[in-house]
């Protein structure tokens, strides 16, 4: 059995904003190695692909700091089963409020009983400077052409651009 720490950090980064991309810099700090996990959910419709967030993400993330290990990948299913197959104990996930907090506790507990105690969550407080930030409000604004660079990076801005004018 591996003695490094893993954790996956699950989202939609639909698409990463600099809210996320805060958590992963101060999340690879806790573990070895963090998988940033993109969720390919066939009901939930996305602007970008999951290749397309994949490629963000991992382009975003080049010049973070922190010192554990990245790794991206995207899946289909559990985060639950993910986490099994990666070998990781920990996913986390960044708090931003209370409202947060209510719908994350429920799935915490939860993907905790399906691993039989063996997988717990990490909540990591978003700092108020990123903590009204939200990938749906990021996709509005960039649809109607308003200020992106305090929520998301100039590559994000830019494969926004593009998206809208495609
Ligand atoms: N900074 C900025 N924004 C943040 C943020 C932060 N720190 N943390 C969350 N958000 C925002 C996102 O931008 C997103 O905004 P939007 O809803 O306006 O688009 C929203 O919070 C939630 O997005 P995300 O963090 O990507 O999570 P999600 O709700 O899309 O997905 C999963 C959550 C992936 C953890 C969950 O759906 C999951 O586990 N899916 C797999 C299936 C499964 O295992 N189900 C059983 C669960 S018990």
């Amino acid at each position: 059995m591996s003695t490094e720490s893993i954790a996956v950090y699950p989202g939609s980064f639909d698409p990463v904003t600099r809210g996320h991309l805060e958590i992963i810099e101060r999340a690879r700090d806790l573990f070895d190695v963090l998988h940033v996990a993109v969720v390919a959910n066939p009901s939930k419709e996305c602007l970008f692909s999951s290749d397309e967030r994949l490629d963000l993400l991992r382009a975003e993330t080049a010049a973070l700091g922190g010192s554990g290990k990245l790794e991206f990948t995207s899946f289909e299913g559990l985060t639950v089963q993910l986490a099994g197959k990666l070998g990781a104990r920990w996913i986390v996930r960044g708090l931003r409020s209370g409202a947060d907090l209510a719908s994350e506790l429920p799935m915490a507990l939860t993907n905790r009983e399906c691993a039989e105690g063996e997988l717990d969550t990490v909540f990591l407080p978003a700092s108020p400077g990123t903590s009204f930030i939200s990938s749906s409000l990021v996709r509005e604004i960039a649809a109607a052409g308003g200020r992106l660079d305090s929520l998301v990076t100039g590559g994000v801005e830019e494969a926004l651009r593009k998206k809208s004018s495609s």
